[in-house]
């Protein structure tokens, strides 16, 4: 396994029979072990051994203590986001546009007008929260987080420095699988397990096991399994909605 710490992580919850993400602009679900989830996983920096690898040489005095990760989102994500919550907080909130309008009406945000300006401009606040912790032989290395919505979701699945894949399955129940009607979706993944050839040209993934989750501080952070999976579970059931954590990793082209 790779230790993509300077790859682009997304986080989803994805309906399982259809991938739909979205309805009327909001999320089709209110799931709060997974907002909980959603919240401690893109909050929380990776813990490493001191010294700190290579690549994230810290060139000057870190501007974020303690260090801060980013999370990048479409205008329309950002917009449903309820106005007490956005900035998202504890993290470096980063919104897509292509409208220069919406950066001028909004001198406070930083926004990009594509992903790779807003990758890069990521890359380059990395270096500066990465922080270390002598006394306690520490690294603490924060990480970047795309959001949402589909369209960048798309973009990213497809880049080759997409990282993992976090993605919440979500089993509706039947009221809700009757009547919900998405209007926002994932692209399909091509899994190494489901397909030998790669039918959508985004690349090829694994589907990482549960070990592999919960075992590994670089997919996700102790502090966060230890309160999110519960008995070592990735299975949740709440208010009659079946949900697993489930982490892809996009294997190199
Ligand atoms: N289930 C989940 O985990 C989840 C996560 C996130 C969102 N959602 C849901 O998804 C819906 C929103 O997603 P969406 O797909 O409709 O919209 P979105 O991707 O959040 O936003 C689309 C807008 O973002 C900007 N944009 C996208 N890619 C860009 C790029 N490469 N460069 C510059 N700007 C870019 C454009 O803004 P301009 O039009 O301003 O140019 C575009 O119109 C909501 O229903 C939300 O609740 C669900």
């Amino acid at each position: 396994m790779t230790v993509p710490t300077t790859k682009a992580h997304l986080v989803v919850a994805a309906a399982e029979h259809n991938a739909g993400i979205g309805v009327n602009g909001a999320l089709p679900w209110r799931l709060k072990a997974d907002m909980r989830y959603f919240a401690r996983l893109t909050s929380s920096a990776i813990t490493a051994s001191f010294p700190i690898p290579a690549s994230h040489h810290q060139s000057q005095p870190s501007l974020y203590s303690p260090p801060m990760n980013i999370v990048i989102m479409g205008r329309r994500t950002w917009e449903s986001v309820p106005l007490k919550f956005r900035p998202l907080k504890g993290r470096i909130n980063i919104i897509l546009s292509r409208n220069s309008s919406f950066k001028s009406q909004n001198p406070d945000l930083t926004v990009f007008s594509t992903l790779d300006d807003a990758l890069a401009h990521a890359r380059s606040l990395l270096q500066l929260t990465t922080v270390q912790n002598p006394q306690t032989q520490t690294t603490l290395i924060p990480r970047i987080f795309i959001i949402g919505g589909a369209s960048v979701y798309t973009e990213t699945i497809a880049r080759p420095d997409c990282g993992y894949i976090y993605l919440t399955s979500v089993k509706l129940p039947a009221d809700k699988l009757a009547n919900t009607t998405f209007d926002v979706f994932m692209p399909p993944l091509t899994t190494t397990a489901s397909l030998s050839t790669d039918a959508n040209g985004i690349g090829q993934f694994r589907r990482l096991a549960t070990d592999e989750i919960i075992n590994n501080e670089y997919v996700v952070p102790k502090a966060v399994a230890e309160v999110c999976f519960k008995e070592n579970s990735l299975c949740v059931f709440e208010d009659g909605y079946d949900y697993e954590y489930q982490v892809y990793e996009k294997l190199s082209e």
